[in-house]
């Protein structure tokens, strides 16, 4: 195949389709007070300093031991950071914080309902409840470094302080999105094989209080089936001294989580030692194939990492008030809500709800009434909020120093309502570029030292070293603008160890695709393959086309769409199912599945079935859009169905050259099923 058509086949799947943009220049006021404005960051992080370079970022951090070497290269691509050195994540984000810093306000919890009082937790009072559950995970459940615990909580501050006790103990937390269903968590306990599981009676949001314990049940019921029971399962009230749950506390097994913090009143407990190489946190997230992957991230590279991002990505400073928007349960929350942030001794918002509860002012009522300086979301909140009112945000006194967005690309158009209407075109935007696997950043401008391209992430963090190729693996020459796989040449701290329990999935995944020579010990021979489409421009700007592979980002969240497919597939009368993601005005992509019927079944009861079956398994989030009954789906000669063209018909596109295919007719009776 020549490169012209690998590169069509990239570009075809692409969902962006804008120019490149002019550039904007920060205001030079942002420059004069940034955390990173020395442009020799570049020449210091450059490969000629790989790998010793990264020490840089290390030393944002406290050890309890000095590390020996920077990086351990030599079993690729199981990379070990800062070797020997010994720290404990909790103290870097808490401890060492407390002698100057006890008073400061680690969080304001914002709940969604107007009605209720707001609370301010300051870093001396995140310290004693941290202690406290740290002690009650020790004593009361028995759990020991090691240890895996699934956390299946809401956005309220019990969520952040049990990662942060958890990490002094050296347990391995594993957070799951409180909107993922029961199921979608018992996937997760059992692959982490967690005996404890840390929940929540209920939770706000969207205006209505959502039973969550019943969920938790679900999880453990359906986690014991598969051979995992939860030993423990610790049930925090959302309003103490009330129980809002449907589900009875079950005896033996559940415990009350507030009385049990309560009887350890002002326990301390000595943070464990922890080897930078060791394991701070499992994220699960969505890959090629139905079962989630979980990304097993590092305590020193890891916090490095964070640290460094959200000092010069970010522009995060003590003084500051910050919002990242996101949920905890997922990368960024735990990575730019939590310990990023943290580790800088910063003060944030952490709000319980949905950015339109009750209304579009919502976050501009907070930010205004915090003075927060400050901001970061995901392009499907920027479109949201701008469609529901454009106007709005000016009727507010917003002070927005910088604002970040993440997750997806970022329509130039929103970009600039972004930067004017929210940021009064004085706020930079960067428009960072990463993944779970990544730990942090690793495509976005600095701040200060780079133009604003709407539409571009940007250049390559200083230390990362992208490179593109195509289909056969050559790479594509650097700024040519023309499309192919991004991948990072080098190994980075924040990058994950390994997938939980499955190293040769890890390598697999992101390794297999470009190296060509497995018993390689130079770690010039294993780019890492993001799964991203990406051009780079000729000022070195990339902007990212979105997932190569059977992954769809619908709002900003990564579902895999063989997740849902087996979600489909377990109805009765669906005898194959295709699901694609569809462009959406505000979530960017939704979720649609083409079904294929087995005899007799009835079209209407299925596609009932089918909606519900995916909303169950793996929760509102991944709620299909359309169900088409289609009589066969499109297929290549050897039975693989051809996802991109059923994508161009649901949006009424052309679906290109469709003669290859072993049933080429099904594309026109398709296409005119859904014209009529
Ligand atoms: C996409 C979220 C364009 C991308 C941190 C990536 C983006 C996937 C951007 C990872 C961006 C993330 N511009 N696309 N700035 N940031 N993505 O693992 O497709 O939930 O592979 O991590 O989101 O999603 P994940």
């Amino acid at each position: 195949m020549s490169q012209g058509q690998s590169n069509e086949r990239i570009a075809d799947t692409i969902g962006v389709h804008w120019r490149e943009e002019e550039v904007i220049r920060p205001p030079e006021d942002f420059v004069a007070q940034a955390n990173m404005a020395d442009p020799d960051i570049f020449k210091r992080m450059s490969e000629a300093h790989f790998p010793d370079c990264f020490d840089e970022y290390a030393r944002l951090l406290d050890w309890s031991r000095e590390w020996d070497r920077t990086l351990d290269d030599s079993n690729p691509p199981f990379f070990k950071w800062f070797v020997g050195g010994e720290l404990n994540a909790s103290v870097n984000c808490i401890d060492r914080h407390l002698e100057k810093a006890a008073e400061r306000v680690a969080w304001h919890f914002i709940p969604e309902s107007e009605e209720e009082a707001h609370e301010a937790l300051s870093y001396g009072e995140l310290s004693r409840r941290v202690n406290e559950l740290a002690s009650v995970l020790r004593e009361d459940c028995g759990l020991e470094c090691g240890d895996r615990v699934t956390l299946y909580l809401p956005m309220t501050l019990e969520l952040p302080i049990a990662m942060l006790a958890c990490a002094r103990l050296g347990v391995i937390h594993s957070g799951v999105f409180s909107g993922y269903s029961g199921a979608a968590c018992a996937e997760r306990i059992v692959d982490s094989q967690s005996r404890v599981l840390i929940t929540m009676d209920a939770y706000r949001r969207g205006g209505k209080l959502l039973d969550h314990k019943v969920k938790a049940d679900e999880a453990a019921e359906k986690a014991q089936a598969a051979g995992c029971p939860i030993e423990r399962m610790l049930v925090f009230s959302r309003y103490p001294g009330q129980y809002n749950s449907e589900a009875p506390m079950k005896e033996g097994r559940d415990l009350d989580a507030n009385a049990l913090v309560r009887n350890r009143a002002g326990a301390t407990v000595a943070p464990q030692a922890m080897r930078a190489e060791d394991t701070l946190f499992l994220m699960y997230t969505s890959g090629t194939t139905g079962k989630p992957k979980g990304a097993q991230h590092s305590v020193g590279g890891y916090l490095a990492w964070v640290a460094a991002t959200s000092k010069y990505v970010l522009d995060i400073k003590p003084e500051d008030t910050y919002w990242c928007m996101a949920d905890i349960g997922w990368i960024t929350g735990h990575s730019y809500i939590v310990y990023g942030p943290l580790a800088l001794g910063t003060t944030s918002i952490l709000y319980e709800g949905a950015p339109t509860t009750p209304d579009a002012g919502r976050p501009w009522r907070i930010a205004e009434q915090y003075g927060v300086n400050l901001f970061h979301t995901s392009p499907t909140a920027v479109r949201a909020l701008r469609r529901a009112d454009p106007e709005l945000p000016k009727q507010f006194d917003l002070k927005f120093r910088a604002m970040t967005t993440v997750g997806e690309p970022i329509e130039p158009e929103a970009w600039r309502w972004y930067f004017e209407a929210i940021g009064h075109g004085r706020a930079v935007i960067t428009d960072t570029w990463w993944q779970t696997e990544n730990g942090g950043h690793l495509i976005s401008t600095l701040p200060a030292l780079h133009a604003m391209k709407p539409g571009s992430a940007g250049p390559a963090l200083p230390g990362i070293h992208p490179v593109i190729f195509d289909e056969e693996g050559e790479a594509i020459p650097a700024g040519s603008g023309k499309a192919g796989n991004l991948c990072i040449r080098n190994p980075w701290p924040g990058r994950m160890l390994s997938i939980w329990g499955d190293d040769e999935r890890f390598v697999k995944t992101y390794y297999a695709r470009y190296n060509h020579d497995p018993k390689s010990r130079d770690w010039r021979d294993w780019p890492y393959l993001a799964g991203d489409g990406a051009v780079q421009s000729e000022d070195g700007f990339y902007r990212i086309l979105g997932r190569i592979d059977d992954v769809i980002n619908v709002a900003g969240h990564r579902l895999g769409t063989k997740e849902l497919e087996s979600a489909c597939l377990t109805v009765a009368g669906v005898s194959e199912a295709a699901v694609v993601g569809v462009s959406d005005e505000v979530k960017g992509v939704q979720p649609e599945a083409f079904i294929a019927l087995v005899d007799g079944a009835a079209p209407e009861k299925v596609v009932d079935a089918v909606k519900t079956s995916v909303t169950e398994r793996i929760g509102p989030i991944a709620r299909l859009r359309r169900v088409h009954v289609v009589p066969d789906l499109p297929k290549t000669r050897s039975g693989k169905i051809m996802r991109r063209i059923l994508v161009a018909l649901a949006e009424k596109r052309d679906p290109g050259n469709v003669a290859t295919l072993a049933n080429p007719e099904i594309v026109e009776a398709i296409h005119k099923q859904l014209a009529s």
